[in-house]
């Protein structure tokens, strides 16, 4: 066998973080696709097609995160995403569910709130956004079919006294996604949303408990993971963070002395994974850049957290590469699973993938989403 031979078989063998029990290293990213039956926001029939294309452990993902669903109406901030709030959505999340554990796949609900990045026109009453302080993020978001692009609205700053009430929107929301039969719930901290917005500085000039110093920043973060824990044992919650990212007007800030702490608090907790977007948008995996990796990998591992899954651009041979030198224990596939919903099967079989149409990536039907062909 070649090197890459032996590597291959490395991102193909088991993982167990935590309590998830995942036959490859081959997981599914969380991909926002703006799909869900309206009015409501409701996750339907199409979905669960889509998922269920994609959650043969062997052959698709390993363990499949979902795309982005909100806590709660004020967590919304696009049009046609799925919510995780209302009754009509857990039964709907119920049929997606339902359509991969009927292939074993596993499936976790990534858990979001947008925070600043949304619009009055999306907000209940058509109220101002909520966020951590009310700076505007110079940032575009889709309120409906028609509007195209248009700016995100002026947010207004949490009193803290709401700010419990944010924080049981999550807890509340971890314990729907148990109802609708999910194996799991990764917490959205990555991104630029309202996790992310409380962590950075530019984005957070608060002077009460939940601003100043980097302790302050991430007490929100961390009481929605300890209010998730109140659902969910530790072994199927995971975490989402892009040390990086400056997606949504959230400049980075001293990703090293940031992530390292969050990332050890998270760790204590006894978290299944982290899960660090390494390269999207401005962010890149170079050398420059892996201490920020590798210092959160330590912290979260050294602290108590089971495993590290990495993301980003990556291919099977990059993927395969990472996890034989330690540096991740599963990698997530973000756009290649978009196009392929045998990705695991394609690898094994080193065999050629469809490539993705960046233009059905949000909205619309079942054209660039439950179309692209398996192998067989
Ligand atoms: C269409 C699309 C939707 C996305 N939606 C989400 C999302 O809902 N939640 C999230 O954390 N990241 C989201 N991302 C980021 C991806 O999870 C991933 O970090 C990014 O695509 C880089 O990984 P890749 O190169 O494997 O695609 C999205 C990316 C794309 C392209």
């Amino acid at each position: 066998m070649t090197t890459l031979d032996t590597n291959l078989a490395d991102l193909l063998k088991p993982l167990t973080a935590g309590q998830i029990h995942a036959a490859t290293r081959v997981w599914m990213a969380p991909l926002t696709r703006s799909r869900s039956k309206q009015p409501g926001d409701v996750p339907w029939e199409l979905n669960a097609e889509y998922y269920g294309q994609r959650a043969d452990p062997k052959k698709g993902a390993a363990v499949i995160i979902s795309e982005a669903t909100q806590v709660s109406s004020q967590g919304k901030g696009y049009a046609f995403t799925p919510g995780i709030h209302s009754k009509e959505q857990v039964e709907g999340w119920k049929l997606v569910t339902k359509a991969v554990h009927d292939k074993g796949g596993i499936i976790l609900a990534q858990l979001w709130h947008v925070g600043r990045i949304s619009h009055t026109d999306l907000q209940p009453g058509g109220g101002k956004p909520v966020a951590p302080s009310a700076i505007r993020a110079e940032s575009k978001t889709y309120t409906s079919k028609d509007s195209g692009l248009v700016p995100t609205s002026e947010p207004r700053a949490l009193e803290t006294d709401e700010i419990p009430g944010v924080v049981e929107q999550f807890r509340q929301a971890a314990q729907n996604a148990k109802d609708a039969g999910f194996d799991g719930v990764e917490i959205h901290g990555a991104n630029g949303y309202l996790l992310q917005q409380f962590l950075r500085s530019a984005s957070n000039t608060r002077t009460d408990q939940y601003g100043g110093s980097l302790e302050n920043r991430a007490r929100f973060c961390l009481e929605v993971a300890e209010a998730v824990l109140t659902v969910w044992e530790p072994g199927k919650v995971g975490y989402r963070v892009s040390p990086l990212g400056e997606a949504s007007d959230n400049p980075q800030d001293r990703p090293i002395d940031t992530y390292s702490y969050l990332a050890a608090e998270l760790g204590k907790l006894g978290l299944a994974y982290i899960h660090v977007v390494e390269e999207f948008g401005s962010a890149t995996r170079s050398d420059e850049n892996e201490p920020v990796f590798a210092a959160i990998r330590s912290a979260f591992r050294d602290a108590g957290g089971h495993a590290y899954v990495g993301n980003g651009e990556y291919t099977a041979e990059t993927a395969a590469q990472r996890i034989a030198t330690d540096k991740a224990d599963a990698i997530a596939f973000g756009k290649p699973f978009i196009s392929n919903p045998d990705l695991a099967e394609r690898f094994r079989r080193d065999a050629p993938l469809n490539e993705w149409d960046r233009d059905t990536f949000y909205g619309g039907g079942a054209e660039g989403y439950t179309t692209y062909p398996p192998l067989d």
